[in-house]
C-alpha cells in the first residue's frame, strides 16, 4: 500500500513533537525541507529520529558530482529514508549520488530525482533554452535518473502513470500536489486526490498544508488515508 508522507514545512522544529502527538499513529513518514534544514541543520531531524519516524529529506541536491556524492554520504549518516537530487545535474552527478548511497549499505537512503520544478512553465523553459515540452522533459530526465541508478522520481499525479508505464514497476514515484475536493488548492497547480494518486501508481503521497493547517489535523490526515483506499 502506498504511504502518506506529511510535509513539515515549518520555520522551526520546536512544534514537531506536538504536531506528532496530534496525528494518527499510522503516520510514520515525514518530509523536512530546505527552510528547516537551513535554520537548524541536522538537529532539525532529532524530534523525528527520537520517535523512530521515517524521514524524507528534501534538499534537492544539485552540484558537481564529487560535492553531491559527499552530501549524499553525509545525509545518509543521519538515517534518512528518502533524499532528493536534481535530475538536471546530469548523468555523472546522478551516478555519483547513486554510488554514494550504495556505499552506505543498510543506511542507504532511496534517492529521488526531481525532474522539473512544478513552479516552471513552458516560458521558463524557453528562457532556459529547453525546447522539450514539460512532459517530454520529465520523461527524458526520469529515464536519465533511472539509468544512473536513482531509485525514484518526484512527479505530479498527472505524469505518474506515464512515468510508471515508461520506467517500469521498480521506480519509486513520489507525488505532491495532493488535495481532497474540499481542500484549499493553495499555490499548487496540478492537484489530484489521494485516490487518483494511488490509481496512477504513486508509492508515496506528500501532503503538507491540507493536514498541518486544518482545524483538526488528525481528522484531515484520516480523511486522506481513507481517500487513498477508496473514492469518497
Ligand atoms: O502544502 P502542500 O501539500 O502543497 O505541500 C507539498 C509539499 O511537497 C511541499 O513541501 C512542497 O515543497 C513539496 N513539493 C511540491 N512539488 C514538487 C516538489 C515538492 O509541492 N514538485
Amino acid at each position: 500500500m502506498p504511504e502518506l508522507i506529511v510535509a513539515l514545512d515549518l520555520p522551526s522544529s520546536q512544534n514537531i513533537p506536538a504536531i506528532l502527538d496530534h496525528l494518527p499513529p499510522e503516520l510514520t513518514f515525514f518530509k523536512l525541507g530546505l527552510e528547516l534544514f537551513c535554520a537548524e541543520g541536522p538537529d532539525a531531524l532529532n524530534p523525528l529520529l527520537e520517535r523512530k519516524m521515517n524521514i524524507f529529506l528534501d534538499l534537492k541536491l544539485h552540484d558537481i558530482p564529487h560535492t553531491v556524492e559527499r552530501a549524499v554520504h553525509s545525509a545518509a549518516a543521519h538515517g534518512v529514508k528518502l533524499l532528493t537530487v536534481h535530475a538536471c545535474g546530469g548523468k555523472a552527478m546522478l551516478t555519483a549520488a547513486a554510488k554514494a548511497a550504495a556505499a552506505c549499505g543498510d543506511q542507504a537512503p532511496a534517492l529521488i530525482g526531481v525532474t522539473t520544478l512544478t513552479s516552471l512553465n513552458q516560458d521558463d523553459f524557453s528562457d532556459l533554452g529547453i525546447s522539450r515540452t514539460l512532459s517530454e522533459q520529465a520523461l527524458a530526465l526520469g529515464r536519465l535518473a533511472r539509468d544512473a541508478g536513482i531509485d525514484g522520481l518526484v512527479t505530479s499525479v498527472h505524469e505518474a502513470a506515464a512515468l510508471r508505464a515508461a520506467l517500469g514497476p521498480d521506480i519509486l514515484l513520489v507525488t505532491p500536489g495532493i488535495r481532497l475536493p474540499t481542500d484549499d488548492i493553495g499555490d499548487q497547480k496540478r492537484i489530484a486526490t489521494p485516490f487518483a494518486a494511488v490509481q496512477a501508481g504513486a508509492d508515496y503521497l506528500v501532503v503538507g498544508r491540507p493536514i498541518l493547517n486544518a482545524p483538526d489535523p488528525a481528522a484531515a490526515a484520516r480523511a486522506m488515508l481513507e481517500n487513498m483506499k477508496r473514492k469518497p
